[in-house]
């Protein structure tokens, strides 16, 4: 039997919270309907953050509200401090996000503080959610690049996804949040990562700028990761992060894992029927 790898959909979150019109919310329902329907195990639905840093996503509870639940589906959203992570749970997230950075200035750009201080936002998050029996997976941004200070040293990354690991997140998702990551500096990378995380712990989270994702996704596979974020469409990009281009395309990142021999477990004419239906959303497009 093939392997299984898991495929991390975005499309809801990521992708649409850099989306420069605002998308109805009803059609937000209607793409996160659409991806349940090709049996995603995991999909980030929505971010329960101030609306005046990301507008965009200012209904998620109504979102979490109208979606139609698949067994076997967790829906999870983001939550960067206590007042996010009630509303998530209020909303009925199976599983949260928190989300830090290895660089010190986007930490200040995207949550307007220090990455220590934010691990003491999320400490409370991840004591509630143990008792509340939600999974919490953490973010580390700037994986290789950073918007404001450029190159991001690997230990600079392991000493985060370190912290994130022993404050009790499941799983820590690496997030290329540029796409600017080269194979080799994201392989340097994940050797500097792989040292203190079990890979088994780890997820990849490639944006696509560059063009290099799917070659990203390949090292991070020879090192045994298991767990890919992508974007239904190759929506997304973030608002604090100029210059940042779309996630991997999920369609793409499907058809890789599938000729090198993987399971991905998705029904490929419902995703593409998803897919379709994000560009569709994209009013950046022709
Ligand atoms: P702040 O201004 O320092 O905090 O923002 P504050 O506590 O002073 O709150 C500001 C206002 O927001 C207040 O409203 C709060 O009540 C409200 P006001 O009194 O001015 O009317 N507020 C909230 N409202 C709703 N839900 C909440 C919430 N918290 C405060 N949870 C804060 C700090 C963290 C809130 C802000 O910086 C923020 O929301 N940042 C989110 C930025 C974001 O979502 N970025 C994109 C996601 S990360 C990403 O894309 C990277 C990733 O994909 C991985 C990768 O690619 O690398 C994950
Ligand atoms: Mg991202």
């Amino acid at each position: 039997m093939a392997e299984r790898v898991t495929i991390y959909e975005m499309a809801p979150r990521d992708g649409l919270q850099n989306e420069k019109a605002m998308i109805a919310t009803p059609d937000k329902v209607r793409l996160v309907d659409l991806l349940s329907q090709a049996g995603f195990a995991r999909i980030e639905v929505t971010s329960f953050v101030s609306p005046k840093w990301v507008p965009q996503l200012a209904d998620a509870a109504e979102v979490m509200g109208a979606i139609a639940r698949r067994p076997g589906t967790a829906y999870a959203a983001l939550a960067p401090n206590m007042r996010g992570y009630i509303a998530a749970r209020d909303a009925g997230a199976d599983e949260v996000a928190v989300f830090a950075a290895a660089s010190e200035s986007f930490s200040r750009k995207n949550i307007n503080c220090s990455i220590a201080e934010s691990f003491e936002r999320f400490a409370p998050i991840l004591d509630a959610a143990a008792q509340d029996g939600i999974t919490v997976r953490g973010y580390v941004s700037c994986v290789t690049d950073c918007p404001f200070e450029g190159e991001i040293a690997p230990e600079a990354v392991a000493r985060v996804a370190v912290a994130l690991m022993e404050a009790g997140c499941r799983e820590v998702s690496l997030g290329d949040t540029l796409g600017r990551g080269t194979p080799e500096r994201v392989d340097a990378m994940l050797q500097a990562v792989l040292r203190d995380v079990p890979a088994d712990r780890l997820a990849g989270h490639f944006h696509d700028t560059s063009g290099r994702a799917v070659e990203n996704v390949g090292v991070a596979l020879d090192h045994g990761l298991r767990v890919f974020d992508s974007a239904a469409g190759g929506l997304g990009g973030c608002p604090y992060a100029p210059g940042a281009a779309g996630n991997l395309a999920t369609e793409t990142l499907d058809s890789y894992l599938r000729d090198r021999g993987f399971d991905t477990g998705l029904d490929r004419a419902a995703l593409d029927r998803a897919a379709t239906f994000a560009r569709s959303l994209r009013k950046d497009l022709p």
